[in-house]
C-alpha cells in the first residue's frame, strides 16, 4: 500500500497546496479533505476550528497517511500545535512556510498579510514573521468576504473584482512590497488581487514553500514515493460534491487529467 500525504482544508482552498504538491512531487498519492459543509472557518472561534480539524484528522488517519498537511491558515493557527502533539507522524501547517517565503521576498521589510478574521486575529503571522526577522514591519488585514466567493466558484465574476477591491482598500496604499495570501483560498483570486495591488507588490502564496517543506521532510525520513505508477488521488468533501468536483477539476486541470481520481462525499455530525 502506498502511504499518502493527507491534506485538509475548510473547503477548496487547500487545493492550491495540493496542486503544488502534485507538481513538485508527482509520485506522491494525495488524500484531500475539504470541509465544504462547514466552510468558512474564518469567522468561527478557535476552539470550534480545533474541534473540526481534529475530526477531519481522525477521519484521515484511517488511511494511514505518512504525513498530515493542514492546508488552511485558520486551522493552522487554531490547531497545528495541538494536532502535532497528538500524532506521531509529521504534521505541518501553512503559516511558517508563508512567512519564510515572505521574508526571503521582501526588500523593504514591510510585509502585508491578508487572511480570515480567525487567522489575522490570532496574530500567528506576525509572530512567525518576527520570529524569523525581528525588525520586519507587518501590516495585516482580514478579508472575510473572499472565501465564500471562492467556494461558489466565482473567481472571475465582475462582483468578485469589486469585492476584492473593497477588501484591499486599507492595505493597497501602504508601504508593503510583498503581500502574503494568508488564506489558501486566495490564490484562486490571484489575478484580481494582483490587479488591485499593482505590480510593485509581490504576492506570496504559501503553496510552493509548503510543498518544498513536505519534500524535505519526506526526503529526510526516506519516505519519498518511489513507484513510477501514477498515484490514485482521493478527494473527499463534506458538502456538495458536484460543486467541489467542478472547482477541483478546473483548478487542478493538467495535474489530474491523466491521473485516476476517486471522489467521495463524507459528512460529520456537529
Ligand atoms: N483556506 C482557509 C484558510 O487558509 C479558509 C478559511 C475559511 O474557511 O474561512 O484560512
Amino acid at each position: 500500500m502506498q502511504h499518502a500525504i493527507a491534506i485538509l482544508d475548510s473547503g477548496v482552498g487547500g487545493l492550491t497546496v495540493a496542486k503544488e504538491v502534485m507538481r513538485q512531487l508527482p509520485r506522491e498519492k494525495i488524500i484531500y479533505f475539504g470541509d465544504t459543509a462547514r466552510t468558512p472557518y474564518g469567522p468561527r472561534s478557535s476552539d470550534q476550528v480545533r474541534v473540526f480539524t481534529e475530526q477531519i484528522v481522525d477521519y484521515l488517519i484511517q488511511f494511514e497517511p505518512k504525513m498530515i498537511v493542514i492546508a488552511c491558515n485558520t486551522a493552522t493557527a487554531a490547531a497545528l500545535t495541538y494536532i502535532s502533539e497528538k500524532l506521531t507522524i509529521p504534521v505541518i501547517g501553512v503559516i511558517h512556510p508563508g512567512a519564510r517565503a515572505a521574508i526571503s521576498a521582501t526588500k523593504t521589510g514591510d510585509v502585508g498579510v491578508i487572511g480570515t478574521v480567525g487567522t489575522i486575529g490570532s496574530g500567528a503571522y506576525t509572530a512567525a514573521l518576527k520570529e524569523l526577522s525581528p525588525y520586519v514591519n507587518v501590516i495585516s488585514e482580514a478579508c472575510p468576504l473572499l472565501v465564500p466567493l471562492v467556494e461558489q466558484g466565482l473567481f472571475r465574476a465582475a462582483e468578485t473584482r469589486n469585492i476584492v477591491e473593497r477588501s484591499l482598500e486599507n492595505i493597497r496604499d501602504t508601504s508593503i512590497d510583498c503581500l502574503i495570501l494568508g488564506c489558501t483560498h486566495y490564490p484562486f483570486l490571484m489575478d484580481s488581487i494582483q490587479e488591485v495591488m499593482g505590480d510593485k507588490v509581490k504576492l506570496i502564496s504559501s503553496a510552493d514553500e509548503t510543498a518544498r517543506e513536505i519534500s524535505t521532510i519526506l526526503y529526510e525520513k526516506g519516505q519519498l514515493a518511489k513507484s513510477d505508477e501514477s498515484p490514485v488521488h482521493q478527494f473527499f468533501c463534506s458538502g456538495d460534491g458536484e460543486i467541489f468536483k467542478k472547482i477541483a477539476n478546473e483548478w487542478l486541470g493538467e495535474q489530474i487529467r491523466r491521473t485516476p481520481v476517486v471522489w467521495q462525499v463524507s459528512t460529520f455530525e456537529e
